[in-house]
């Protein structure tokens, strides 16, 4: 089965076709950075323009970079929330028009379920259950993951998200959007045990997370020090602020395999992409014999084959949306 994905929740506006929920096909992707790059974060109402803009030549990249025609595909699933709204009623609209057009099934899919489930798009290797982690600009979740469709929230944050840490201290420190890879890159050439930063919620009584209290030190951190000593120690001080974020997943990741009895992590979500997170956590799992996956860099951040793929399997279920599915902001798992 033929299944169009198209994802446009936030600033990326992508599309790509995923054969049995599995091979993909193609991914076009077409990302705003040059347009929120200027205001430090994503401007909602320039984010939604650019998707009218960019949606149709997208979509038409991926089917061309497919060698698929029209009467190909056997469904069309787009992400219908949580997002920004303007964004996503541009996607959402597109997929309905194309599936109406052509007949065939129209599918809205939870943009969290994507993310939580991207891996199997190139590893087969993972089975059920398993813990499974969402790390990214809206969230910080833990899952205990029974199979598709079988979710059982665990924690998650009280107040920022670990993607949104890493953006505002970026922005704080005058580094630039997205802060994310920004902060990843230059702590590359940083201490992370130069400066001391707090780990939030490190009690086992709760497997919630927290990160606006880490992000508040770094701005006190910043103000009682001369500018001239945090440009001089800048790599030192975002690898430090780096390494009590990774902390703060990692004790979380360890006291849930112990509450949880389960012993197969799988990590998702932009930050997902995160170097460091990806090799502390693989020395976890080697001293504690933990079976930790990671999707590829790509398909952590947003994209449209992790829709595709959810898409095929609630057509295989027999699930479709009605036409009159709203873009829904504040969308749960
Ligand atoms: N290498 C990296 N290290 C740390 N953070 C990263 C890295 N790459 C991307 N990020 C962060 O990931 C986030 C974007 O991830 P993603 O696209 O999954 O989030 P989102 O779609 O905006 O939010 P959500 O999926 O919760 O709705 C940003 O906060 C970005 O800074
Ligand atoms: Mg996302």
């Amino acid at each position: 089965m033929l299944i169009l994905g198209i994802e446009s929740s936030c600033d990326d506006c992508a599309a790509a076709l995923v054969r049995d929920g599995e091979t993909i096909l193609s991914q076009a992707i077409h990302s705003q950075f040059d347009i929120h790059e200027p205001f430090g974060g994503v401007v909602p109402e320039l984010a939604s323009r650019n998707h009218l803009e960019k949606i149709v030549p997208v979509v038409e990249t991926a089917m061309g970079d497919a060698d698929v025609g029209w009467s190909d595909l056997d469904g069309v699933a787009a992400t219908y929330g949580p997002g920004l709204v303007g964004s996503l009623l541009v996607g959402l609209s597109a997929a309905k028009a194309i599936a109406f057009s052509l007949g065939i099934p129209f599918q809205g899919v939870n943009h969290l379920e994507g993310h939580l489930t991207a891996i199997f798009l190139e590893d087969r290797t993972v089975s059920f259950p398993f813990l499974g982690l969402i790390v990214s600009g809206g969230h910080t979740s833990l899952y205990r993951v029974e199979g598709f469709g079988s979710y059982q929230l665990l924690g998650q944050t009280r107040d920022d998200a670990a993607g949104e840490a890493f953006d505002k201290v970026a922005k704080l420190l005058g580094l630039g959007y997205p802060g994310g890879i920004v902060i990843d890159r230059l702590s590359r050439q940083g201490d992370p045990q130069a400066f001391s930063f707090p780990r939030a919620m490190t009690s086992p009584k709760t497997l919630d997370f927290s990160f606006s209290g880490l992000k508040t030190s770094v701005r006190y951190f910043v103000q009682k020090h001369e500018p001239a000593f945090i440009q001089a120690h800048m790599a030192d001080l975002v690898a430090s602020f780096q390494e009590a974020v990774v902390d703060s997943l990692i004790i979380k990741l360890t006291q849930a395999v112990t509450s949880s009895q389960l012993r197969r992590i799988v990590v998702s979500g932009g930050v997902a992409a995160n170097s460091r997170l990806r090799s502390r956590l693989g020395e976890v799992a080697e001293t504690e014999g933990l079976d930790v996956h990671f999707p590829s860099p790509q398909l952590c951040t947003d994209n449209a084959a992790m829709v595709a793929a959810v898409g095929y399997r609630h057509l295989c279920m027999g699930i479709s949306s009605p036409l009159s599915l709203n873009a829904v902001a504040n969308l749960l798992l």
